[in-house]
Protein backbone atom coordinates (compact mmCIF):
# COMPACT_ATOMS: atom_id res chain seq x y z
CA UNK A 1 0.00 0.00 0.00
CA UNK A 2 1.64 3.21 -0.90
CA UNK A 3 2.04 5.85 1.57
CA UNK A 4 0.05 8.97 2.21
CA UNK A 5 1.57 12.53 1.19
CA UNK A 6 4.08 12.68 4.69
CA UNK A 7 3.83 10.33 7.55
CA UNK A 8 5.61 10.03 10.99
CA UNK A 9 9.15 9.62 10.52
CA UNK A 10 10.15 6.60 12.86
CA UNK A 11 13.51 6.09 14.80
CA UNK A 12 15.19 3.06 13.15
CA UNK A 13 16.23 3.29 9.43
CA UNK A 14 14.75 1.41 6.76
CA UNK A 15 11.54 2.24 8.41
CA UNK A 16 10.80 5.72 7.83
CA UNK A 17 7.55 7.05 7.86
CA UNK A 18 6.31 10.54 6.63
CA UNK A 19 4.32 13.15 8.76
CA UNK A 20 0.82 13.26 6.90
CA UNK A 21 -0.32 16.51 6.24
CA UNK A 22 -0.61 19.76 8.03
CA UNK A 23 -2.30 18.43 11.37
CA UNK A 24 0.19 15.69 11.77
CA UNK A 25 3.19 18.32 11.30
CA UNK A 26 1.83 20.51 13.75
CA UNK A 27 1.31 18.00 16.18
CA UNK A 28 5.30 16.75 15.44
CA UNK A 29 6.32 20.35 16.07
CA UNK A 30 4.52 20.76 19.18
CA UNK A 31 5.67 16.74 20.58
CA UNK A 32 8.97 18.27 20.28
CA UNK A 33 7.88 20.72 22.68
CA UNK A 34 10.71 22.34 24.39
CA UNK A 35 13.26 20.65 22.17
CA UNK A 36 12.13 22.63 19.14
CA UNK A 37 14.37 24.86 17.92
CA UNK A 38 13.62 28.36 17.86
CA UNK A 39 14.13 30.62 14.82
CA UNK A 40 16.46 33.33 15.47
CA UNK A 41 16.01 36.31 13.17
CA UNK A 42 18.82 37.61 10.72
CA UNK A 43 20.22 41.52 10.71
CA UNK A 44 16.78 42.09 13.12
CA UNK A 45 17.98 45.58 14.29
CA UNK A 46 18.97 46.61 10.60
CA UNK A 47 15.51 45.27 8.58
CA UNK A 48 13.88 47.77 11.30
CA UNK A 49 16.19 50.35 11.14
CA UNK A 50 15.75 50.21 7.77
CA UNK A 51 11.84 50.56 7.60
CA UNK A 52 11.44 52.36 10.66
CA UNK A 53 8.22 51.02 11.49
CA UNK A 54 5.53 53.77 12.64
CA UNK A 55 2.42 53.61 14.91
CA UNK A 56 -0.89 53.34 12.96
CA UNK A 57 0.85 51.80 9.81
CA UNK A 58 0.10 48.27 8.27
CA UNK A 59 2.71 45.67 7.29
CA UNK A 60 2.88 42.90 5.67
CA UNK A 61 5.47 39.94 6.90
CA UNK A 62 5.67 37.98 3.60
CA UNK A 63 7.43 35.14 5.69
CA UNK A 64 6.27 35.01 8.98
CA UNK A 65 8.46 31.76 10.49
CA UNK A 66 8.93 32.05 14.03
CA UNK A 67 7.78 35.69 14.50
CA UNK A 68 10.85 37.15 15.20
CA UNK A 69 10.68 40.42 12.76
CA UNK A 70 7.04 39.98 13.01
CA UNK A 71 6.89 40.23 16.55
CA UNK A 72 9.72 43.34 16.70
CA UNK A 73 7.78 44.75 13.51
CA UNK A 74 4.41 44.84 15.82
CA UNK A 75 5.85 46.34 18.73
CA UNK A 76 6.38 49.15 17.02
CA UNK A 77 3.32 49.87 15.02
CA UNK A 78 1.06 49.29 18.04
CA UNK A 79 -2.58 49.31 19.18
CA UNK A 80 -3.62 51.60 15.83
CA UNK A 81 -0.94 49.39 13.66
CA UNK A 82 -1.91 46.15 11.56
CA UNK A 83 0.51 43.26 10.51
CA UNK A 84 -0.41 40.81 8.08
CA UNK A 85 1.45 38.05 7.92
CA UNK A 86 2.05 35.30 5.32
CA UNK A 87 3.93 31.68 5.75
CA UNK A 88 2.77 28.61 3.54
CA UNK A 89 4.05 26.07 6.21
CA UNK A 90 1.02 25.41 9.12
CA UNK A 91 3.69 25.22 11.72
CA UNK A 92 4.13 28.68 11.64
CA UNK A 93 0.48 29.19 11.63
CA UNK A 94 0.60 27.95 15.04
CA UNK A 95 3.34 29.48 15.93
CA UNK A 96 0.99 32.61 14.24
CA UNK A 97 -1.75 31.84 17.33
CA UNK A 98 0.57 32.37 20.32
CA UNK A 99 2.02 35.95 18.76
CA UNK A 100 -1.34 36.68 18.37
CA UNK A 101 -2.33 36.97 21.81
CA UNK A 102 0.76 38.98 22.62
CA UNK A 103 1.41 41.68 20.48
CA UNK A 104 -0.41 45.07 20.50
CA UNK A 105 -1.31 45.80 16.74
CA UNK A 106 -4.41 43.54 14.85
CA UNK A 107 -3.09 40.75 13.28
CA UNK A 108 -4.35 38.30 10.37
CA UNK A 109 -2.26 35.21 8.88
CA UNK A 110 -2.80 33.77 5.34
CA UNK A 111 -1.56 30.46 4.94
CA UNK A 112 0.03 30.43 1.25
CA UNK A 113 2.66 31.22 -1.21
CA UNK A 114 3.85 35.01 -0.69
CA UNK A 115 3.01 35.41 -4.69
CA UNK A 116 -1.06 34.00 -4.03
CA UNK A 117 -1.50 35.70 -0.52
CA UNK A 118 0.08 39.01 -2.10
CA UNK A 119 -2.65 38.70 -5.33
CA UNK A 120 -5.29 38.06 -3.02
CA UNK A 121 -4.61 41.20 -1.03
CA UNK A 122 -4.21 43.18 -3.88
CA UNK A 123 -8.02 41.96 -4.91
CA UNK A 124 -8.92 43.00 -1.42
CA UNK A 125 -7.73 46.28 -1.99
CA UNK A 126 -5.49 46.53 0.39
CA UNK A 127 -2.48 49.10 1.04
CA UNK A 128 0.28 48.58 3.01
CA UNK A 129 2.61 51.23 4.08
CA UNK A 130 5.77 48.18 4.68
CA UNK A 131 6.41 44.75 3.50
CA UNK A 132 9.14 42.62 3.79
CA UNK A 133 10.41 39.14 3.43
CA UNK A 134 13.10 36.79 4.73
CA UNK A 135 13.72 34.39 2.58
CA UNK A 136 14.50 30.77 2.39
CA UNK A 137 13.81 28.08 5.37
CA UNK A 138 13.49 28.68 9.26
CA UNK A 139 15.24 26.92 11.67
CA UNK A 140 12.12 24.77 12.23
CA UNK A 141 11.87 23.42 9.09
CA UNK A 142 15.52 22.35 8.82
CA UNK A 143 16.08 21.22 12.25
CA UNK A 144 12.58 18.97 12.44
CA UNK A 145 14.08 15.63 10.81
CA UNK A 146 10.92 14.50 9.40
CA UNK A 147 10.39 17.49 7.26
CA UNK A 148 13.40 15.82 4.74
CA UNK A 149 15.28 19.12 4.65
CA UNK A 150 18.38 18.36 5.97
CA UNK A 151 21.68 15.65 4.86
CA UNK A 152 22.31 15.47 7.84
CA UNK A 153 19.81 13.55 8.96
CA UNK A 154 17.89 10.29 7.99
CA UNK A 155 14.37 11.06 7.12
CA UNK A 156 11.91 10.97 4.65
CA UNK A 157 12.90 12.49 1.73
CA UNK A 158 10.42 15.52 1.42
CA UNK A 159 11.04 19.11 1.69
CA UNK A 160 7.60 20.83 1.14
CA UNK A 161 7.56 23.81 3.50
CA UNK A 162 3.74 23.22 2.58
CA UNK A 163 2.63 19.77 3.05
CA UNK A 164 -0.52 20.22 0.86
CA UNK A 165 1.62 20.59 -2.47
CA UNK A 166 1.45 17.78 -4.53
CA UNK A 167 5.89 17.65 -5.77
CA UNK A 168 7.85 16.76 -2.81
CA UNK A 169 12.21 16.21 -3.65
CA UNK A 170 10.74 12.35 -3.32
CA UNK A 171 8.37 12.69 -6.81
CA UNK A 172 11.21 15.03 -8.15
CA UNK A 173 13.96 12.59 -7.88
CA UNK A 174 11.72 9.99 -9.24
CA UNK A 175 10.35 11.10 -12.08
CA UNK A 176 12.36 13.86 -13.63
CA UNK A 177 14.82 13.14 -16.00
CA UNK A 178 18.55 13.30 -16.15
CA UNK A 179 18.72 16.37 -18.18
CA UNK A 180 16.44 18.38 -16.26
CA UNK A 181 18.21 16.89 -13.01
CA UNK A 182 21.44 17.75 -13.96
CA UNK A 183 20.27 21.51 -15.11
CA UNK A 184 18.47 21.82 -11.76
CA UNK A 185 21.53 21.05 -9.71
CA UNK A 186 23.44 23.39 -11.94
CA UNK A 187 21.25 26.49 -12.11
CA UNK A 188 19.76 26.01 -8.47
CA UNK A 189 22.52 24.55 -6.47
CA UNK A 190 25.77 25.98 -8.74
CA UNK A 191 26.70 22.14 -8.66
CA UNK A 192 29.97 21.93 -11.10
CA UNK A 193 29.19 18.04 -10.21
CA UNK A 194 25.63 18.07 -11.81
CA UNK A 195 25.93 15.83 -14.20
CA UNK A 196 27.61 12.97 -12.57
CA UNK A 197 25.54 13.54 -9.51
CA UNK A 198 22.38 13.35 -11.73
CA UNK A 199 23.59 10.30 -13.79
CA UNK A 200 24.32 8.71 -10.17
CA UNK A 201 20.52 9.80 -9.11
CA UNK A 202 19.21 7.93 -12.40
CA UNK A 203 21.62 4.67 -11.77
CA UNK A 204 20.40 4.13 -7.93
CA UNK A 205 16.78 4.57 -8.84
CA UNK A 206 16.74 2.23 -11.93
CA UNK A 207 17.44 -0.08 -9.18
CA UNK A 208 15.52 0.95 -5.98
CA UNK A 209 13.36 3.85 -5.33
CA UNK A 210 15.33 6.88 -3.42
CA UNK A 211 12.86 7.45 -0.65
CA UNK A 212 14.80 9.17 2.15
CA UNK A 213 17.83 11.81 2.46
CA UNK A 214 20.00 9.48 3.26
CA UNK A 215 19.80 7.30 0.33
CA UNK A 216 19.84 10.30 -1.64
CA UNK A 217 23.48 11.14 0.00
CA UNK A 218 25.02 7.72 -1.12
CA UNK A 219 23.81 8.25 -4.28
CA UNK A 220 25.40 12.02 -4.72
CA UNK A 221 28.37 10.97 -2.33
CA UNK A 222 28.83 8.32 -5.47
CA UNK A 223 29.21 10.44 -7.42
CA UNK A 224 31.75 12.43 -5.65
CA UNK A 225 35.51 11.17 -6.16
CA UNK A 226 36.48 10.53 -2.05
CA UNK A 227 39.25 13.46 -1.85
CA UNK A 228 36.70 16.21 -2.84
CA UNK A 229 34.40 14.52 -0.18
CA UNK A 230 36.46 16.13 2.69
CA UNK A 231 36.61 19.71 2.46
CA UNK A 232 34.75 22.76 1.21
CA UNK A 233 31.09 21.17 3.26
CA UNK A 234 29.24 18.80 2.90
CA UNK A 235 29.08 17.12 -0.94
CA UNK A 236 25.51 17.24 -1.06
CA UNK A 237 24.88 20.66 0.39
CA UNK A 238 24.55 22.11 -3.28
CA UNK A 239 21.88 19.53 -3.95
CA UNK A 240 19.99 19.64 -1.71
CA UNK A 241 19.71 23.79 -1.62
CA UNK A 242 18.50 22.96 -5.65
CA UNK A 243 16.35 20.04 -4.79
CA UNK A 244 14.95 22.26 -1.82
CA UNK A 245 14.45 25.29 -4.40
CA UNK A 246 12.82 23.59 -7.09
CA UNK A 247 10.44 21.46 -4.68
CA UNK A 248 8.87 24.63 -3.41
CA UNK A 249 9.36 26.94 -6.88
CA UNK A 250 10.90 29.69 -4.63
CA UNK A 251 12.63 31.52 -7.58
CA UNK A 252 9.30 31.79 -9.28
CA UNK A 253 7.36 32.74 -6.31
CA UNK A 254 10.07 35.51 -5.88
CA UNK A 255 9.66 36.68 -8.86
CA UNK A 256 5.64 36.69 -9.09
CA UNK A 257 5.84 38.36 -5.36
CA UNK A 258 7.76 41.42 -5.63
CA UNK A 259 6.13 43.14 -8.36
CA UNK A 260 2.70 42.45 -6.48
CA UNK A 261 4.20 43.87 -3.02
CA UNK A 262 5.46 46.58 -4.65
CA UNK A 263 1.87 47.24 -6.25
CA UNK A 264 0.26 47.37 -2.76
CA UNK A 265 2.48 49.81 -1.17
CA UNK A 266 1.25 53.32 -0.71
CA UNK A 267 3.48 55.91 -2.17
CA UNK A 268 6.34 56.71 1.22
CA UNK A 269 6.13 52.93 1.43
CA UNK A 270 8.99 50.73 1.96
CA UNK A 271 10.10 47.28 0.70
CA UNK A 272 12.63 45.10 2.29
CA UNK A 273 14.13 41.13 1.70
CA UNK A 274 16.33 39.84 3.44
CA UNK A 275 18.00 37.02 0.90
CA UNK A 276 20.67 33.65 1.78
CA UNK A 277 22.10 33.18 -1.50
CA UNK A 278 22.89 34.79 -4.77
CA UNK A 279 19.78 33.63 -7.46
CA UNK A 280 17.76 34.87 -4.28
CA UNK A 281 19.67 38.28 -3.90
CA UNK A 282 19.92 39.13 -7.79
CA UNK A 283 16.43 39.33 -8.01
CA UNK A 284 15.78 41.52 -5.38
CA UNK A 285 18.59 43.60 -6.26
CA UNK A 286 17.52 43.58 -10.12
CA UNK A 287 13.63 44.63 -9.21
CA UNK A 288 14.96 47.43 -6.98
CA UNK A 289 17.18 49.04 -9.79
CA UNK A 290 14.04 48.64 -12.03
CA UNK A 291 12.39 51.12 -10.10
CA UNK A 292 14.97 53.27 -8.72
CA UNK A 293 15.95 54.07 -12.60
CA UNK A 294 14.05 57.09 -14.55
CA UNK A 295 15.41 57.55 -18.13
CA UNK A 296 15.79 54.43 -20.21
CA UNK A 297 16.66 56.35 -23.11
CA UNK A 298 20.03 55.93 -25.40
CA UNK A 299 23.05 58.06 -24.17
CA UNK A 300 23.37 59.42 -27.57
CA UNK A 301 19.85 60.73 -27.25
CA UNK A 302 20.02 64.70 -26.86
CA UNK A 303 16.77 65.38 -24.86
CA UNK A 304 14.79 62.22 -22.80
CA UNK A 305 11.96 60.97 -25.06
CA UNK A 306 11.18 57.79 -22.98
CA UNK A 307 10.04 60.40 -20.16
CA UNK A 308 9.96 57.45 -17.35
CA UNK A 309 10.57 58.84 -14.29
CA UNK A 310 12.19 56.81 -10.93
CA UNK A 311 9.70 55.12 -8.80
CA UNK A 312 11.78 54.56 -5.74
CA UNK A 313 14.72 55.57 -3.57
CA UNK A 314 16.72 52.75 -2.39
CA UNK A 315 17.36 52.26 0.90
CA UNK A 316 20.83 51.33 1.14
CA UNK A 317 23.79 52.31 -1.04
CA UNK A 318 24.86 48.24 -1.31
CA UNK A 319 23.22 44.96 0.48
CA UNK A 320 23.34 45.14 4.43
CA UNK A 321 25.10 42.72 5.75
CA UNK A 322 25.50 41.23 9.30
CA UNK A 323 27.72 42.17 11.68
CA UNK A 324 30.74 39.94 12.95
CA UNK A 325 29.29 39.71 15.78
CA UNK A 326 26.14 38.39 14.56
CA UNK A 327 27.62 36.23 12.49
CA UNK A 328 29.50 34.61 15.41
CA UNK A 329 26.22 33.87 17.85
CA UNK A 330 24.42 32.91 15.12
CA UNK A 331 26.96 31.25 12.09
CA UNK A 332 23.37 30.59 9.75
CA UNK A 333 23.44 34.47 9.07
CA UNK A 334 26.55 34.55 7.54
CA UNK A 335 25.31 34.42 3.79
CA UNK A 336 22.30 37.22 4.59
CA UNK A 337 21.39 40.23 2.14
CA UNK A 338 19.32 42.86 3.27
CA UNK A 339 18.02 45.59 0.48
CA UNK A 340 15.10 47.76 0.54
CA UNK A 341 13.61 50.33 -1.35
CA UNK A 342 11.17 52.98 -0.46
CA UNK A 343 8.45 54.09 -3.27
CA UNK A 344 8.68 57.82 -4.04
CA UNK A 345 5.81 59.75 -2.57
CA UNK A 346 4.44 60.91 -6.16
CA UNK A 347 4.87 57.63 -7.78
CA UNK A 348 1.86 56.52 -8.70
CA UNK A 349 3.39 53.77 -11.64
CA UNK A 350 3.03 49.57 -11.29
CA UNK A 351 6.26 47.69 -10.90
CA UNK A 352 8.01 45.93 -14.01
C1 LIG B 1 13.71 32.47 7.13
S1 LIG B 1 12.11 31.99 7.59
C2 LIG B 1 11.42 33.46 8.25
C3 LIG B 1 11.76 33.67 9.68
C4 LIG B 1 11.07 34.86 10.30
N1 LIG B 1 11.43 36.10 9.68
C5 LIG B 1 11.36 34.91 11.79
O1 LIG B 1 11.94 35.92 12.24
O2 LIG B 1 10.99 33.99 12.50
C6 LIG B 1 11.29 31.85 6.08
C7 LIG B 1 9.85 31.46 6.19
O3 LIG B 1 9.24 31.79 4.94
C8 LIG B 1 8.37 30.78 4.56
N2 LIG B 1 8.32 30.80 3.10
C9 LIG B 1 9.32 30.58 2.24
N3 LIG B 1 8.90 30.72 0.99
C10 LIG B 1 7.59 31.04 1.07
C11 LIG B 1 6.60 31.34 0.10
N4 LIG B 1 6.86 31.32 -1.22
N5 LIG B 1 5.35 31.64 0.52
C12 LIG B 1 5.07 31.68 1.85
N6 LIG B 1 5.96 31.40 2.81
C13 LIG B 1 7.22 31.10 2.42
C14 LIG B 1 8.96 29.51 5.10
O4 LIG B 1 7.94 28.55 5.29
C15 LIG B 1 9.59 29.99 6.41
O5 LIG B 1 8.70 29.80 7.47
Amino acid sequence: MSMTLLEMTSARRGSLRRVSGPAALRRAARERGGEQARHVPTLARELLELLDPQPGQCAIDCTFGDGGHARLVAERLGPSGTLVAIDRDPVAEEGFARLEREVPCAVRFIRAGYAEALELLAREGLRADLAYFDLGMSWMQVDARERGFSYSYDAPLDMRMDPDQPLSARELVAEWDERRLARTLRDLGEERRAAAIARAIVRRRSRAPIATTLELVEAINSAVPAPARFGGGHPAKRSFQALRIAVNDELGQLDRALPRAWGLLRPGGSLAAISFHSLEDRRVKRFIAEQVRGCICPPELPVCACGREPRARSLSRRAIVPSAAEVARNPRSSSARLRGARKLEDSQAEAS
